[in-house]
């Protein structure tokens, strides 16, 4: 990723840098590899990044979305992606959001819960409509990811435990508001070890077999999102392994007939492409360290402090081959865990220089917030 800072000139820093070609170049890689494979459907996960034009170009690629709000919903209906592309899954869909999301006839709600079906299946009734569903089953594969990111273990609050699954699928084909169309999975995020995906595709197949021998068929199986990228190295690896993820499902997951699978990209369709820009406020010295304090801070990108995440740090305004120190960087928020990273080694940093802070394209703006009355960064897209 090249860094036009010419073009950042008085723009009020923190920002979020968006670069359009590399996200094209992505959803371009994702659609040749996933074109490759009869029925494979590629749904962005929106809560990585609802950024308006980062939402455009996603639908102009032709990818779907995977929404978990009704304020999700609304953004992708508003961004122009047809209804008929939308699914919405979550574990706790408020009525608003239900009746939101059936008013727009969208694609498909992934149900996590009973209950949850039936509260469907009376508002879908008092509308006089049909709901697509698909149940999301917990399908109890470890993810080996981050504890806060692990979403498939049967202790993790999410989908329908695999024993209740038939007894479930049961129950949703005797309700009248409800079509059942196919299963739902996700294991966690972050993923970069191919082989928990062979293991989820090893417990469809088996799945399938199971509620096909009760005579259930199913439209669609859905696969979630969870592939990586690369945090430590972004420009060796600007776009992630799309080519041997679907390549997996393809030769793992056994597709019926006519069958579509549905993926739900998030993290690595928009990770690599943006960065957050900040202004070095002041660089102070400590006893045996010094710090770098920039005016960017956990508010604007938590993932530091709430997952251990490493962002690689770049100054983009220092000479790069001029002399070294290493620094502390941090964030002007009064918690400790405002720290960005330790013992950086940075061309020697001075008060106005710019910081990049890489591979935030994903979970780094939408996870902003107002705490210490600051402000929510705003985007440039380039
Ligand atoms: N589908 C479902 C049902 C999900 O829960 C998620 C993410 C995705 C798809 C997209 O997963 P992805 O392809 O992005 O891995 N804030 C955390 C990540 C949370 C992911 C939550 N679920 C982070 O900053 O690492």
């Amino acid at each position: 990723m090249k860094f036009p800072v010419e073009q950042f000139e008085g723009v009020q820093t923190p920002f979020y840098y968006y670069d359009k070609e590399l996200l094209q170049q992505t959803l371009d890689v994702i659609n040749r590899e996933a074109s490759r494979y009869a029925g494979f459907h590629v749904h962005y996960a929106v809560k990585a990044n609802v950024d308006p034009t980062v939402l455009a170009m996603v639908n102009a690629s032709g990818l779907g979305c995977d929404c978990v709000s009704g304020g999700e919903v609304k953004a992708c209906l508003d961004a122009g992606f047809p209804a008929s592309k939308i699914v919405f899954a979550g574990v706790g869909k408020a009525d608003w959001e239900i009746n939101l999301a059936l008013d727009a006839d969208i694609a498909c709600f992934n149900v996590e819960s009973a209950p949850e079906l039936d509260v469907l299946n009376e508002l879908a009734g008092a509308k006089g409509k049909v709901a697509r569903v698909a149940l999301r089953v917990n399908p109890n594969v470890d993810a080996h990811t981050h504890k806060y990111i692990t979403t498939g273990l049967s202790e993790n609050k999410f989908g329908i435990a695999m024993n209740m699954l038939d007894m479930i699928v049961h129950h949703a084909q005797l309700l009248p508001n409800i079509s059942f169309e196919g299963l739902h999975f996700h294991i966690g995020s972050q993923i970069l070890d191919m082989k928990p995906f062979e293991m989820l595709c090893h417990r469809v197949n088996q799945l399938s077999e199971e509620l096909e021998a009760k005579g259930v068929r199913m439209k669609t199986i859905n696969v979630g999102g969870g592939l990586g990228c690369d945090y430590v190295n972004p420009d060796e690896h600007p776009i992630p392994d799309f080519a041997s993820y679907f390549k997996i499902f393809a030769d793992h997951l056994a597709l019926r007939r006519g069958q579509e699978l549905h993926f739900e990209l998030g993290r690595s369709v928009v990770c690599q492409c943006g960065a957050l820009i900040s202004r070095v406020l002041y660089v102070k010295e400590g006893n045996n360290k010094k710090f770098v304090i920039l005016d960017a801070g956990m508010s604007d990108l938590i993932r530091p402090a709430l997952y251990q995440a490493h962002h690689n740090i770049e100054n983009i305004t220092a000479a790069p081959d001029g002399p070294k120190e290493k620094y502390d960087v941090v964030g002007p928020i009064c918690e400790s865990s405002d720290t960005f990273g330790e013992d950086e080694l940075l061309p020697v940093t001075r008060r106005g220089d710019l910081v990049a802070l890489r591979s935030a394209g994903a979970y780094g703006q939408i996870m902003a917030s107002n705490y210490n009355c600051r402000r929510i960064p705003a985007s440039l897209v380039l």
